[in-house]
């Protein structure tokens, strides 16, 4: 039976990493980065603040969206959403598309500080409608461009 319940989860595993590129997830609402970043040329930090700062890039605050939105595009259904869920104070939950594992440390702040574009690691966000994984995140794509860019490569930087 355990063997059973083992090779079952080898056989999901594998098929996992055979799998092809998964379907983008669903988010709260269809925010789109080719309108945003792209057509209207608003820069990634202006929604993404935390990132020169903080290990984290963070996502932007009702707040910032009802900045534009309390005049942009009222006329539209997807941005009404977006105002009313402002004034009932609510928040859209929108799901994560890059994650390491917890026990990987990743900081933002030193690589925006070294001059790395968003976009190496991100890749052409501001062409895309929906957002998707464009880096494998694996242990050996941080540690090849660290090697390449003679950046740290002791275990201890990214496992704390
Ligand atoms: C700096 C200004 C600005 C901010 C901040 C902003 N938007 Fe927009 N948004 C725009 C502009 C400009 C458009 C395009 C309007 C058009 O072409 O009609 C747009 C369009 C949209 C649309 C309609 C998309 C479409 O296909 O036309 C949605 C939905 C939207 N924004 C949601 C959001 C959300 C959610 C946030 C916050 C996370 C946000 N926006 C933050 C300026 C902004
Ligand atoms: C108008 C605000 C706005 C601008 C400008 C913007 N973003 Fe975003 N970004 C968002 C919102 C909202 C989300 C969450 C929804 C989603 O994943 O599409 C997000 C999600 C992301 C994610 C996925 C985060 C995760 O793991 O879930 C990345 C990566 C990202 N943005 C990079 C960029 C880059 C690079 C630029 C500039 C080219 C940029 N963003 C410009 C609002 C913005
Ligand atoms: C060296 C590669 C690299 C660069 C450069 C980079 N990111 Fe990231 N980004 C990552 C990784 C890796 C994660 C997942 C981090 C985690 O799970 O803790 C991530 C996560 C994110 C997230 C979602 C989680 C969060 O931190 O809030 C957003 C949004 C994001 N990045 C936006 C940006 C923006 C905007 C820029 C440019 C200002 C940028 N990133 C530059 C690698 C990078
Ligand atoms: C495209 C190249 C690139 C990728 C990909 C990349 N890094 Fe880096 N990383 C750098 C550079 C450059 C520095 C800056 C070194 C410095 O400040 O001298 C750095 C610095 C760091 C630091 C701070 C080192 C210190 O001295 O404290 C950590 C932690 C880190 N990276 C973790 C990661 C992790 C984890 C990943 C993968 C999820 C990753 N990096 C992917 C280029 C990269
Ligand atoms: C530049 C960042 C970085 C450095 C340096 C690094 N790792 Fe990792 N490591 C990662 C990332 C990212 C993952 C998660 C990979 C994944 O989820 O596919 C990982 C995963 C792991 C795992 C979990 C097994 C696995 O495949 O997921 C082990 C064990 C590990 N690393 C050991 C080490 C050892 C030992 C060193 C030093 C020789 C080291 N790492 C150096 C980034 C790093």
């Amino acid at each position: 039976m355990r063997a059973h319940l083992v090779a079952a989860a080898l056989a999901a595993l594998a098929f996992a990493c055979a799998a092809p590129t998964p379907p983008p997830l669903v988010q709260p609402l269809p925010f789109s980065h080719k309108v945003h970043a792209g057509v209207n040329r608003i820069g990634c930090r202006y929604c993404h603040a935390y990132a020169e700062h903080t290990t984290v890039a963070g996502v932007p605050s009702m707040a910032r969206c009802f900045g534009c939105h309390k005049f942009v595009s009222r006329d539209k259904p997807e941005v009404q959403k977006v105002v009313k869920t402002y004034q009932e104070g609510k928040v859209f939950a929108w799901a994560r598309v890059y994650r390491v594992p917890d026990h990987v440390f990743f900081t933002h702040e030193r690589h925006i500080a070294a001059g790395l574009a968003c976009q190496t690691c991100h890749g052409q966000v501001q062409e895309m409608d929906v957002i998707r994984q464009a880096s494998p995140l694996t242990m050996g794509w941080c540690v090849d461009c660290h090697r390449e860019r003679h950046a740290p490569t002791d275990c201890l930087i990214c496992h704390k």
